[in-house]
């Protein structure tokens, strides 16, 4: 990778100008479909001054130059992780979890196999919920009708999501019984933490998919959880982005978004169904 404008004689990496922030913002949008509101200056500053200094660089200018001319892809991820929150939680937003216990999965365990999506995965814990919500709705056996994609576009946060390791403490967002069925507890070094037991884990697929590139290779999906991430984007690229995952959905599928999240604004062809759920029209309709 590029690294131009390393730091010298110990000089300090400078702090964001405003030239420096909007050429952030621009490559931002651009690049991710991430809207950087103004205010954020400081924040942006503290956290790429930081990978500024880890590569050698003193300044903005020349971090971004690094971060187009990195073919890897790799820099742009962590810029991005740099700008957004990873924050994430088993059971985050249960109503979403009891929907998919009541209604979801009864309806689709009539029918045969069936895709779900958990479209800016974080660190796992969404997709880990959503199969262990399967499980004890329709039994071991016949969860395996459910094939699950977890998708993000940070290989951080995706290599903690298929390691499947967590400290113990973040269990306790769970019903009782769901730690010793689904994982297994650390001893020695790794006491206080867990892991995802290697017959769950194994019933996951990953993938690093960037949102705003083209996704038309994901099967069709009966339902897509992309939560807490759409909230990043300006209102062209969401509405772009709802129509987009439309596409993907099967006549009859749900979309579930973030309760902090709307669609309000923007024109999609999918029916409310409640906040922070929608439901694209069954075939014929
Ligand atoms: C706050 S987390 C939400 C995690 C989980 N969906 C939840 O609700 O708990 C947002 C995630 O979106 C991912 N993300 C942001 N922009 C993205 C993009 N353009 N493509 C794919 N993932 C993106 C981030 O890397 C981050 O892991």
């Amino acid at each position: 990778m590029a690294h131009g404008n390393p730091v010298s004689g110990g000089r300090e990496p400078a702090a964001l100008g405003p030239s420096d922030f909007r050429k952030i913002q621009s490559m931002a949008r651009e690049v991710f479909g991430l809207e950087l509101k103004c205010g954020k200056e400081a924040l942006v500053s503290a956290r790429l001054s930081r990978r500024v200094r880890d590569l050698g660089l003193y300044d903005i200018a020349g971090y971004l130059h690094a971060v187009r001319a990195d073919r890897t892809g790799i820099e742009l991820a962590r810029l991005i992780d740099a700008l957004t929150t990873n924050f994430t939680c088993f059971l985050r937003e249960p109503q979403h979890f009891e929907l998919l216990h009541r209604q979801i999965l009864p309806e689709l365990a009539e029918g045969g196999s069936f895709q779900v999506w958990s479209a800016g995965c974080s660190t796992g814990e969404e997709p880990y919920s959503i199969l262990f919500q399967a499980i004890e709705a329709m039994g071991e056996s016949r969860s395996r009708a459910m094939k699950l994609l977890a998708t993000d576009i940070s290989t951080r946060a995706l290599e903690a999501a298929q390691a499947g390791v967590y400290s113990e403490s973040r269990l306790k967002e769970l019903p009782v019984g769901w730690p010793a069925k689904y994982f297994q507890r650390g001893t020695g070094q790794s006491s206080g933490l867990v892991r995802v037991r290697p017959e769950w884990r194994s019933r996951l697929s990953f993938e690093r998919l960037n949102l705003m590139q083209d996704f038309r290779h994901v099967p069709l999906c009966s339902v897509i959880f992309c939560r807490n991430v759409m909230i990043y984007f300006d209102k062209p690229t969401q509405e772009r982005l709802v129509q987009r995952f439309t596409e993907r959905l099967e006549p009859g599928g749900w979309l579930l978004i973030g309760h902090s999240e709307g669609l309000m604004g923007i024109r999609h062809e999918l029916n409310y169904v409640k906040p922070a759920v929608y439901r694209k029209p069954a075939a014929g309709r």
